[in-house]
């Protein structure tokens, strides 16, 4: 059973994401060790805000949505002031938009390239995304400005490339690149497998404690690692993963050989669904010069700019992501 190092290389044509949502539960995209999602909170509140005073009947797309995290947010947001948004919510993913449908039935869940999107034309009267239309091309944005109707807004949060976020996921990266190298995984399902043998009387003891041995020296390895980087959270879910390899190991005979290995697999699949995710956030960032690009289309397109900025928490702390928020132009 090796780790299939290949099949995430090629994030595009991968179907990585839908293979991350089909484990993610309800997780979100992003899990951060700090407090950026207040921020972004307080930004979409504003938006939402803004909306309410306008009018109260709101249609909403949310575009790459994963699993609902920014239309839950919306949902609860207006909630709370007795209005039932009509809620869109655009994923290629189909297991992200399953999972939507079965958490969020009130949501309109598609699954679609954000680059044709499956709407009629002046639709929407906000198109939102976090973290989801720069995955796409940028007809993406060709198709925002035709499905935002006239008195549209569009606001996008998108990666920052060598911001916080980015800076943390190349940080997990390089944990998972270290830990995949120590083979401690290939090691394990040997050693797993020897022990078993060796219950069963079908392994000599001198094969299992090679195996073992080998499994003690990578599992070695993988404890520095993780104690070097203690305080990232892949080191912490990985450390998870090891203590349950530990339990299982030494007692291999309460466990049907079947399931030790299919849990095994799983736990391959997680971490290279983990891995898969903070490569494609990487390649997806946007540079200053990616951003330009995007606000010229925006305005060849009639939109007009309403704000383009780095978020940050404050002018001494690194960039988190960017904004950019526009509307449709009225001609009057
Ligand atoms: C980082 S996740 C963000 C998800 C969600 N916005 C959130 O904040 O949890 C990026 C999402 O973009 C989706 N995606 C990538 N390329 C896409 C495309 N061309 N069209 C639609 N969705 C896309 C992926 O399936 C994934 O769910």
């Amino acid at each position: 059973m090796d780790f299939p190092n290949n099949t995430i290389d090629d994030i595009q044509s991968d179907n990585g994401w839908d293979k991350y949502w089909n484990l993610a539960g309800t997780g979100g995209a992003f899990s951060s060790k700090g407090t950026e999602e207040s921020l972004f909170k307080q930004q979409w509140f504003q938006l939402f805000e803004k909306m309410l005073a306008q009018t109260s009947k709101v249609r909403i797309l949310d575009v790459a949505s994963g699993n609902g995290l920014l239309a839950t947010l919306a949902t609860s947001y207006f909630n709370k002031r007795a209005i039932s948004p009509e809620l869109y919510c655009l994923d290629s993913s189909s297991s992200a938009i399953s999972s939507i449908r079965q958490r969020l039935p009130k949501i309109h869940g598609t699954v679609a390239n954000a680059n044709d999107m499956p709407y009629e034309s002046n639709t929407f009267d906000l198109v939102v995304s976090q973290f989801g239309i720069e995955y796409a091309d940028k007809s993406a944005i060709t198709e925002t400005a035709r499905v935002l109707s006239s008195n549209g807004e569009a606001m996008f949060i998108c990666h920052f490339r060598n911001g916080e976020i980015f800076l943390q996921c190349n940080q997990q990266l390089e944990i998972i690149k270290c830990f995949l190298e120590s083979d401690f995984l290939n090691y394990c399902q040997d050693a797993f497998s020897k022990k078993v043998g060796l219950n069963q009387k079908n392994t000599p003891l001198s094969e299992f404690k090679k195996s073992d041995q080998k499994l003690r020296s990578a599992a070695k390895k993988v404890h520095q690692i993780l104690t070097k980087y203690e305080q990232e959270p892949a080191s912490q879910t990985l450390n998870l993963i090891l203590a349950d390899i530990s339990v299982m190991y030494k007692n291999v005979n309460a466990y049907r050989k079947q399931d030790l290995f299919v849990w095994l697999q799983v736990t391959i699949n997680e971490i290279e669904a983990y891995r898969f995710r903070m490569k494609s956030m990487i390649n997806a960032a946007l540079d200053g010069s990616a951003v330009g690009k995007m606000v010229g289309q925006m305005l060849d397109l009639g939109l007009e700019i309403i704000q383009v900025k780095p978020m940050r928490f404050s002018q001494e702390e690194k960039n988190i992501a960017w904004l950019l928020h526009a509307k449709t132009t009225t001609t009057n």
